[in-house]
C-alpha cells in the first residue's frame, strides 16, 4: 500500500467547511488504488493568530516541510483585519508561498458544459469555449519587494515595490511555455510594459526564453486590455503567464465568467513534485458556517494534488468525473444555482460527490 503524508490547513471561515469535504473525497478516490493519505492538521491564518498570537507558527511550516504536499482551504476574515500586514492572517499564505519556494500558481479556469447559465457571459460568447490556464508568479513582485510607511500626517506614504529579476520571470515563462506545448500552444504575457520598467524586463525575459518553443505562438498584452479582453473574447486564451499581482486579479475575473470562483482549483508548485493546493477563492465570511459554500473548488484542488504531487492521474480522473456527473444531474450550491436545479449545502454537495466517485 502506498502511503502519503499531507498537511491539511483548514484555516479561516468557510475553510474548514469545505477542507472536510475536500478530504473526504480524496480519501474515498485513493482508496480504490491501494494508496492511503496520513493527514496532519496545523494551524495557521486567524485561527492561529487567536491560538499562538501569530498566523503563521513555526510549527506549521516545518510540519509542510516534512510532508508530500499541504491542502490548505483559505484564511482571513473581518476579525483580523485591522491588524499590521505582518500579523495578518494573509501573512500565513504568504509565508507558506515563500517559505515552501512555491514560485508558481496553476489556476485553471474551465467552463463546464452544465454551468453555462451561470456565467454572466452572454451565451455566444461562452458557446466560443472558455478553457484557460493562468500561470500566475507566486513568490515575487510587488507582494514580496520592499514595502513600509514613510512621513507622518497628511505626508504619510504607504509603498510596495514592483520589480522582477529576469531569472525569476525566466523560470515562470518555462513553466507557461511547457503547459503550453501540452495544450493548444499558445501563450500570452500579461504585463504594463508600455508604463513599468518592471514589466518591460519581464517582457524581455520572455523574448529570451520564447526561441527555445518555435512552436508556441505567443503574444504580448497589457493587463488593462487583457482584463478586457477576458469577458470580450475568452476564447482568444490557452495559457497567460503573469507577474503576481496581475495573476491575483485576471484569476479572480478568470474564474467567475465560468460560472463561480466557488469551482476554482490551484496548485502551487516548484520545481520537484511537492506542492499546496488550495481554492483560488478566499474565506468567504459573509456565508461562513452556515453550510452554504460550494466545496468544489477544495475538492478540484484535491484532484490537482493526485495529479501533480503523486502522479495519480486516475484517480484525480475519477475526482473530476464525479464533480461532473454531479453538475449533470443537476446539483448545485448557492453560488451556481438557477431556476430548476436542485440546492444543496456544503455537506450535502460533499456527500453527492461521494456517491458519485
Ligand atoms: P472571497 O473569495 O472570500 O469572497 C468573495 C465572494 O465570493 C464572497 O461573496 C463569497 O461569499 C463568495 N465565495 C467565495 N468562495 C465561495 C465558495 N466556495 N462558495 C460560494 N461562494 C463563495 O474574497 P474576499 O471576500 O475578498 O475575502 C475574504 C477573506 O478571504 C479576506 O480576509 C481575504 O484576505 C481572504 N482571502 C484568502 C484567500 C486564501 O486563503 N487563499 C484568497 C482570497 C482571499
Ligand atoms: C489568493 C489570495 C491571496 C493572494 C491573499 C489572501 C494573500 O487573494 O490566493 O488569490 O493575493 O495571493
Ligand atoms: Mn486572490
Amino acid at each position: 500500500k502506498k502511503e502519503y503524508r499531507v498537511v491539511a490547513i483548514p484555516g479561516d471561515g468557510i475553510g474548514p467547511e469545505i477542507t472536510k469535504v475536500g478530504i473526504e473525497v480524496i480519501n474515498k478516490a485513493v482508496e480504490k488504488y491501494d494508496t492511503k493519505i496520513n493527514w496532519v492538521e496545523m494551524d495557521a491564518g486567524g485561527c492561529a493568530i487567536d491560538k499562538f498570537g501569530e498566523p503563521l507558527p513555526a510549527k506549521t511550516l516545518e510540519e509542510c516541510k516534512k510532508s508530500d504536499a499541504v491542502f490548505l482551504g483559505a484564511v482571513g476574515g473581518w476579525k483580523w483585519d485591522t491588524l499590521p500586514g505582518n500579523k495578518r492572517p494573509e501573512k500565513a499564505l504568504l509565508g507558506l508561498r515563500q517559505g515552501l519556494d512555491l514560485f508558481c500558481n496553476l489556476r485553471p479556469a474551465k467552463v463546464f458544459e452544465e454551468l453555462k447559465d451561470a456565467s454572466p457571459l452572454k451565451n455566444s460568447i461562452v458557446d466560443k469555449g472558455i478553457d484557460i490556464l493562468v500561470v500566475r508568479e507566486l513568490t515575487g513582485g510587488i507582494y514580496f519587494g520592499e514595502k513600509g510607511r514613510k512621513g507622518e500626517g497628511e505626508d504619510l506614504v504607504g509603498y510596495d515595490v514592483m520589480q522582477y529579476s529576469k531569472k525569476e520571470v525566466k523560470r515562470i515563462a518555462k513553466v507557461a511555455f511547457e503547459a503550453a506545448m501540452k495544450r493548444n500552444k499558445k501563450l500570452t504575457s500579461v504585463e504594463k510594459a508600455n508604463v513599468l520598467e518592471v514589466s518591460r524586463v519581464w517582457r524581455e525575459a520572455i523574448l529570451e526564453i520564447a526561441p527555445e518553443y518555435p512552436e508556441v505562438e505567443l503574444n504580448h498584452m497589457y493587463v488593462d486590455n487583457a482584463a478586457m479582453q477576458l469577458v470580450r473574447a475568452p476564447e482568444q486564451f490557452d495559457v497567460i503567464v503573469t507577474g503576481n499581482m496581475f495573476g491575483d486579479i485576471l484569476s479572480d475575473e478568470a474564474s467567475i465568467i465560468t460560472g463561480s470562483i466557488g469551482m476554482l482549483a490551484s496548485a502551487s508548485l516548484r520545481d520537484d513534485n511537492f506542492g499546496m493546493y488550495e481554492p483560488i477563492h478566499g474565506s468567504a465570511p459573509d456565508i461562513a458556517n452556515q453550510n452554504k459554500a460550494n466545496p468544489i473548488a477544495q475538492v478540484l484542488s484535491g484532484a490537482m494534488m493526485l495529479r501533480y504531487s503523486f502522479g495519480m492521474n486516475e484517480a484525480a480522473d475519477d475526482i473530476e468525473n464525479a464533480v461532473n456527473k454531479v453538475l449533470k444531474e443537476g446539483f448545485r450550491t448557492g453560488d451556481i444555482y438557477s431556476e430548476g436545479k436542485v440546492s444543496l449545502g456544503t455537506k450535502e454537495m460533499g456527500e453527492a460527490i461521494l456517491k458519485y466517485l
